[in-house]
C-alpha cells in the first residue's frame, strides 16, 4: 500500500513538474451523439438528438478548401481569420477543427491550447509553423510549411503561424479536444490587467517601457 500512495504521488509530482495537463474529454459511450443545438440541458458537450432522426447533413461540412468569409473571426491586429468546421455529429467524439487564413506579412502569434493537440495540414501558401519546447529548454521546433505539408504540435505547447510569404496562406487544423482552449501568451501578459509593475519585471524592463508596450494593446 505505502509503495503504491508513494509511487502515485511521484507520478503526480512528475506531472506537475513537466506542467502535464490532466484533462480529457470523455470516451463516447454510443456510436455517435449528433448534438442537439436546440436543447438548453448541459452535458459535457452538448446532449444528442434523437438516432433515428440523424442523417449524412450531421456529418458533414462543405467547402473547407475555400477562404474563410461569413461566420469567421477576424483578427485585425494579426490579419488571420479563423473559421471553426461545425461538425454537429463530432459533438463528445474529442475533436475540432478549423480552417485559419493569414495575410502576407500576418500571424497567429505564439499561443496554446490547454486541452489539445494540433495537427495543420498545410491547404495554401507558405508559412513558417512550428512549436516552442518547455522551460528551461525553450528549444523551437518550426520549419517552412507549404501546400500538402502537415505538422503536428503537442498538448499544451506554445506554437505559432508566420505567413512571412508573399501569397495569403491557409491551414485546415484538427485539434484533439471538441473544447480546446486558447491562450495568446502576449495577451496574458499585455492585455490582462496585471499590476505594471509585475509585468515589468516579467519582461525584465522599466515600467515605462512596459506601459508603452501595454498601450499598443489597449488601442487595438
Ligand atoms: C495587416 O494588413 C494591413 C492591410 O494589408 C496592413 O496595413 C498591416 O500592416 C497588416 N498587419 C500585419 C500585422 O501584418
Ligand atoms: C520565413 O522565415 C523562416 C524562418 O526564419 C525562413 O527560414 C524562411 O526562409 C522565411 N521565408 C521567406 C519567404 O522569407
Amino acid at each position: 500500500m505505502v509503495s503504491k500512495s508513494l509511487l502515485f504521488l511521484t507520478l503526480l509530482a512528475l506531472a506537475a513538474g513537466h506542467g502535464v495537463v490532466v484533462a480529457f474529454d470523455p470516451n463516447p459511450l454510443q456510436d455517435f451523439c449528433v448534438a442537439d443545438t436546440t436543447s438548453k440541458v448541459r452535458v459535457n458537450g452538448q446532449p444528442c438528438k434523437d438516432p433515428t432522426t440523424v442523417t449524412s447533413d450531421d456529418f458533414f461540412f462543405p467547402g473547407a478548401d475555400a477562404p474563410t468569409g461569413a461566420g469567421a473571426t477576424a483578427s485585425r491586429r494579426y490579419n488571420f481569420t479563423a473559421k471553426s468546421v461545425t461538425i454537429p455529429g463530432l459533438n463528445t467524439l474529442g475533436a475540432s477543427h478549423a480552417r485559419v487564413d493569414v495575410s502576407p506579412g500576418g500571424a497567429f502569434p505564439p499561443h496554446y491550447h490547454p486541452r489539445a493537440s494540433e495537427t495543420a495540414l498545410v491547404l495554401a501558401g507558405e508559412v513558417y509553423f512550428g512549436f516552442v519546447t518547455s522551460y528551461p529548454e525553450n528549444r523551437v521546433v518550426a520549419r517552412v510549411l507549404r501546400r500538402g505539408d502537415v505538422f503536428a504540435v503537442p498538448q499544451g505547447l506554445v506554437h505559432f503561424l508566420y505567413n512571412n510569404g508573399s501569397e495569403p496562406a491557409a491551414i485546415y487544423a484538427s485539434l484533439s479536444s471538441q473544447n480546446p482552449g486558447l491562450v495568446l501568451v502576449a495577451d496574458v501578459l499585455l492585455a490582462a490587467p496585471l499590476p505594471g509593475e509585475l509585468v515589468a519585471k516579467t519582461l525584465l524592463t522599466d515600467l515605462g517601457t512596459a506601459e508603452k508596450i501595454r498601450e499598443n494593446f489597449r488601442r487595438h
